[in-house]
């Protein structure tokens, strides 16, 4: 099996924007690729962050991802600053990576303009890291949303660089692997489902959270009152169905908009029975993870021991590489 990596920040409570677009990706992977996959609480350094959470956040992460089906008998779960390669191999690559490639990226131009006040160069180095991540396991595809396709190609440039420094190939290009899924949108039906603009329906919610969320929905504009003919193709409650629903409860949802004879509330009514066929068992094995912390320890330990091995062989080959060994 090929192998392949990914990484998420420990950044707080994940949504079904989060679930859909890269965990369920995550967890179906684990069918076909050897998998690597990494909490990097180091990339997170990189913005503001409460010290006194951060164990919380990974623990959490680490739960979270367990109850939605990554299985840690079948891949590596690890947390990233337990592995002191990471940061080692970054170092290398930092010395053959142009400054000039970093300052076309778009994820650095926009959090450090968000960030006015702390623009570090650990902000700056960060696809550095994020490239050690990867290549550090060698490993051949990066399934991550389209935000991320630029770092990845970085990536590659990075390798290309350093295999031509050091006349090697030690190191594959890595490829990325887009979700199928586009991004959601959030309950305002504007922006992309984030938690930031808390505007998501989230992972931990409960029945009745998420029942209070989904009738706040924004849907057709122009469909005011239940009498009013709606447009399906304007209203974000419809795409959730497209993602959510059965074919048939789609095309009576579509049909009854557009015929006024089903009232929002009601096609919301559907589409919160199956949002709550996916949140509830995943709230509910996470709660039951997290009794558990030791278990979940046990689980971040193991990853790391394997995790472990393979950094060691690949830092020791490219020290020979690099011509530091003695
Ligand atoms: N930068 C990624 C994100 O914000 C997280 C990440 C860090 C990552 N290292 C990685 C993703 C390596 C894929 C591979 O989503």
């Amino acid at each position: 099996m090929k192998r392949l990596f990914s990484g998420a920040q420990p950044t707080g409570t994940l949504h079904i924007g989060n679930y859909l677009g890269a965990i369920k990706n995550w967890v179906d992977l684990q069918e076909k690729y050897e998998c690597v996959f990494s909490i990097v609480d180091y990339h997170s350094l990189t913005i503001n962050y409460e010290k006194e959470d951060m164990k919380k956040r990974i623990i959490d992460l680490a739960a979270t991802y367990l109850a939605c089906g990554i299985d840690p008998e079948r891949c590596k779960l690890f947390v990233q600053s337990w592995i002191k390669e990471h940061t080692e191999l970054m170092w290398i690559l930092s010395c053959v990576t142009p400054m000039g490639e970093l300052n076309r990226m778009t994820q650095f131009k926009d959090k450090s303009s968000k960030n006015v006040g702390n623009v570090n160069l650990g902000l700056y180095a960060y696809p550095v890291l994020q490239a050690a991540d990867i290549i550090l396991y060698k490993s051949e595809f990066v399934p991550v949303g389209e935000d991320q396709v630029q770092h990845i190609e970085l990536t590659r440039e990075i390798v290309r660089k350093f295999n031509a420094r050091y006349n090697t190939d030690i190191f594959p290009e890595p490829q990325e692997i887009l979700s199928s899924s586009k991004r959601i949108l959030g309950i305002d039906g504007e922006n992309k489902m984030s938690k930031s603009l808390n505007n998501h329906i989230g992972l931990d919610d409960d029945d009745k959270t998420i029942q209070q969320k989904l009738m706040q929905a924004k849907t057709d504009p122009a469909r005011v009152r239940k009498t009013d003919p709606g447009n399906p193709a304007v209203c974000n409650v419809f795409s959730w169905h497209k993602i959510f629903s059965t074919e048939n409860e789609i095309s009576e949802c579509a049909k009854g908009c557009v015929d006024a004879s089903i009232g929002c509330v009601q096609c919301k009514k559907i589409l919160l029975s199956h949002m709550k066929e996916l949140i509830t068992p995943i709230r509910e094995k996470k709660a039951q993870i997290l009794k558990d912390t030791d278990y979940i320890k046990d689980v971040l330990v193991e990853g790391a021991k394997k995790c472990d091995i393979i950094a060691k062989n690949t830092i020791n080959e490219v020290r020979e590489v690099i011509g530091v060994k003695i």
